[in-house]
């Protein structure tokens, strides 16, 4: 079972070669230095996660952030200082500081600068940058407080609390290259709101949205699946309990509805909380009702998060 500890204590074991769970603003990382081969095997092991998925690279200044890659584009340097710290990765070309484990043998890297206090204060006191991919096993919802982390892992995990996280969901993660802008995984900073930002800042990217099918390196269909199954549905039905158990092989009694309520940063905040404590009743699964409304450009960031947490979808 993971432990809380306090700041002084997640440095030491940061420093000697441990991973340690830290709170950031979107969800909990489960952090780790990037120099130290051992502590990224550790990172991939504790969350088994497979190694053809990299790694974020958490960053306390964008020099930092410069040492790890080949270069710094304008663009880079203009969206850092609007969106960071903040829930912004970018996708960049790495240079040899970078540990291909940390990439899983790609060129490029992602970095963040987070927004969380103690995250920074962390990375601030070490003065180097660490690797936190989302604190939660392969595939599994992503913690948004120290009690999800510490339910998480069996393992002996040393874990910050950091209250719990503002964000809710993960960043947003977009690939620069020379002419083209790629959203790999939208977030609560949207891709039009960066398309706008870069547009009035003068700069004439071509912009690309990962087409359905198409899949960020590690970004595999399933993800972020709670203990019970996710039914997405555009209404309820009196058949929908048998339908589920039908298709599922599986002998669920009834369903939770999932309410995220009409607040877009509220529900953000509330979605791995809300399908964490719904899902544990193993009798029931969760179903969660689609509205005109959760199509729009600010809900898409939830719905790609709910949409790969779903079982079925009706
Ligand atoms: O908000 C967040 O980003 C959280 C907090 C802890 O910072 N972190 C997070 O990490 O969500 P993780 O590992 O759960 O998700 C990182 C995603 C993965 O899907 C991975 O495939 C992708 O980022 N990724 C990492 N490096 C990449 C790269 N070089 N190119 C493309 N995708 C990359
Ligand atoms: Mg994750």
């Amino acid at each position: 079972m993971a432990q809380p500890c306090s700041i002084e204590r997640a440095i030491e074991l940061l420093k000697s070669g441990e991973v340690v769970a830290l709170p950031t603003e979107t969800v909990y990382g489960l952090a780790g230095l990037i120099d130290r081969e051992e502590t990224l095997k550790k990172i991939f092991n504790i969350k088994k996660r497979p190694f053809f998925d990299p790694l974020i690279v958490h960053v306390a200044s964008i020099e930092m952030a410069k040492s790890l890659v080949e270069e710094w584009p304008e663009a880079a340097r203009v969206l850092c200082e609007e969106f960071w710290p903040g829930p912004l990765t970018l996708v960049l070309p790495k240079n040899e500081n970078v540990n291909p484990l940390v990439t899983s043998g790609l060129e490029t890297v992602a970095l963040r600068m987070p927004q969380h206090p103690l995250a920074l204060e962390v990375l601030q006191k070490l003065g180097k940058p660490l690797a936190a991919p989302s604190a939660n096993r392969f595939g599994k919802t992503s913690p948004t407080s120290a009690e999800h982390v510490m339910s998480e892992f069996s393992d002996d995990v040393a874990v910050v609390d950091g209250g719990e996280s503002q964000v809710g969901i993960e960043s947003t993660i977009i690939e620069l290259n020379e002419s083209t802008i790629k959203l790999l995984r939208p977030g609560v900073i949207s891709f039009k709101k960066i398309q706008e930002f870069l547009k009035l800042k003068g700069f004439t990217f071509a912009y690309q949205e990962i087409l359905q099918g198409e899949q960020a390196p590690g970004q595999v269909k399933h993800h972020y699946m709670p203990e019970q199954a996710v039914v997405i549905a555009s209404q309820e039905n009196g058949d929908l309990v048998n339908q589920v158990n039908r298709e599922l092989k599986t002998k669920y009694t009834s369903y939770q509805i999932l309410n995220l309520g009409e607040d877009v940063n509220l529900a953000a905040r509330q979605l791995y909380s809300e399908l964490r404590r719904l899902a544990g009743d193993p009798s029931v699964f969760i179903l969660f009702i689609r509205k005109p409304q959760h199509q729009s450009e600010e809900w898409s960031a939830i719905m790609n998060r709910l949409n790969r947490a779903a079982s079925l979808q009706y």
